[in-house]
């Protein structure tokens, strides 16, 4: 049992006067848990162990983009063999074009692709080549997808087809969010209508399968309509595969429901941990990008030499022989137990899983878009998260995330795990 973390509490208190939250990105402040947050002093496989030296089986995996675990040997290798080399440049390597020559063949749509540091500039910049593209304004997004903190992602709407533009953000002046509708997640009339009311899209951006209100697969008949009607429309549809892409398989979730986007973003897994990220798309659209074109995108750590290094190990990694069958196993196994002690019991929960990625619910039995997620239970979920933080397991913090296994989630790791929540069931879902 963790107990006692005097060391965390100290650094927590120091960062948090320096730090606004005490953290560099909100989610990791673990609000509303009433919890000091985890202070993770190194990685190890499938754990990360904090200052005080506690050790918590990792399901957050650096929000994902761990697949091959903390410090996999192949990825270290290529780390420290690059850095013997030099850690940057801001000149072209030719380890840009083997990640170009990786990426295009893993995922035809990718044509031509740039390389950026944050998924945040990957979508930011998609939208603009987009918007250069067809010389039109408006982006469609839905309720519930997170495109990362660009001022025209920000917003949140009502349910329906709703105009009424609000960002969730300070600081976002309205005019920026002018030219964003919300549309509720999976909701096919939504879409068709707003094609029919606005004749000024220029694309629609969407997480083919969400993950940032929890795993919520989009159903293939959304997806297809996004794609039916941008076509017709002549706008561009914009797979933000930062998550999906190289998890749900080698050809992203535009490969699992074979829906061919005009452009994709990537981040996460395709740096092995470091900061890299992409877009790309076809040929005549990236073309339109500096200095081809007149699309300006730019970024002095862009492409950056340790990031490539450590993401062509990676891709090297995730093509070996039954990898992503591996890992489906393990995570099927690892919640199995559990969803049939729910099932059995008919409790208020419900877990969505595609692949390695899963989020449990508690408080609802079905999720489909973000207006589903009003029933959620945040006491339920808040003992769920103390009970399994103290017996060493690190969920992400917040109940509309996804959690990730890696290759490396050991069958200790995961026995162990499901004992805890089995016997969380017992304890609290009775
Ligand atoms: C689907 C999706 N797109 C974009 C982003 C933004 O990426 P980053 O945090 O690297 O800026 C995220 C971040 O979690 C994401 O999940």
């Amino acid at each position: 049992m963790i107990c006692s973390r005097p060391c965390t509490e100290t650094v927590f208190k120091e960062s948090a006067f320096r730090i606004p939250g005490g953290v560099s990105s909100p989610v990791r402040a673990f609000q509303g848990l009433d919890l000091t947050p985890l202070i993770v002093e190194r990685g190890i496989a499938d754990k990360v162990v904090d200052v005080d030296g506690n050790s918590y089986i990792d399901y957050c995996m650096s929000w994902g983009s761990l697949i091959l675990g903390h410090v996999h040997p192949s990825i270290k290798i290529a780390v420290q063999t690059q850095l013997e080399k030099g850690s940057s440049f801001g000149i072209t390597t030719a380890l840009e074009s083997q990640m170009a020559c990786q990426i295009t063949l893993l995922m035809p749509s990718i044509e031509k692709i740039r390389f950026v540091s944050s998924g945040t500039e990957a979508t930011m910049s998609a939208l603009r080549l987009a918007r250069g593209y067809t010389k039109r304004s408006y982006v469609i997004k839905f309720n519930g997808n997170y495109h990362g903190h660009a001022d025209p992602f920000l917003v949140q709407a009502g349910s329906g087809v709703s105009f009424l533009l609000e960002s969730s953000s300070l600081g976002v002046p309205e005019e920026t969010v002018k030219y964003t509708i919300s549309l509720p997640y999976n909701d096919v009339e939504a879409v068709k209508k707003a094609f029919c009311t606005y004749k000024d899209i220029a694309a629609v951006i969407v997480e083919p399968i969400a993950a940032n209100m929890g795993v919520v697969p989009g159903t293939k008949e959304f997806l297809q309509t996004l794609r039916n009607e941008t076509k017709k429309a002549g706008a561009l549809l914009i797979f933000d595969e930062v998550i999906t892409g190289f998890r749900v398989g080698l050809g992203g979730a535009q490969s699992h429901y074979n829906i061919i986007p005009d452009l994709t973003c990537l981040g996460k897994i395709v740096g092995g941990g470091l900061p890299l990220a992409a877009f790309g798309g076809k040929r005549e659209i990236m073309d339109l990008l500096a200095p081809l074109g007149g699309v300006y995108q730019a970024g002095t750590l862009s492409g950056n030499p340790l990031a490539l290094a450590a993401g062509l190990a990676a891709l090297k990694q995730i093509q070996m022989p039954f990898f992503y069958e591996t890992l489906e196993r393990k995570t099927k196994a690892l919640l199995d137990p559990f969803i049939h002690w729910i099932d059995l019991h008919k409790s208020n929960v419900c877990v969505h899983r595609i692949g390695s990625f899963f989020t449990l619910f508690f408080g609802v039995r079905k999720v489909t878009c973000q207006e589903d997620l009003k029933g959620l239970d945040p006491v339920l979920f808040k003992q769920f998260y103390h009970y399994l933080f103290h017996r060493g397991i690190y969920f992400p913090p917040a109940q509309q995330e996804a959690c990730f296994l890696s290759s490396i989630h050991s069958d200790e790791s995961l026995k162990r795990t499901q004992e805890v929540l089995l016997e969380f069931c017992e304890k609290y879902l009775k």
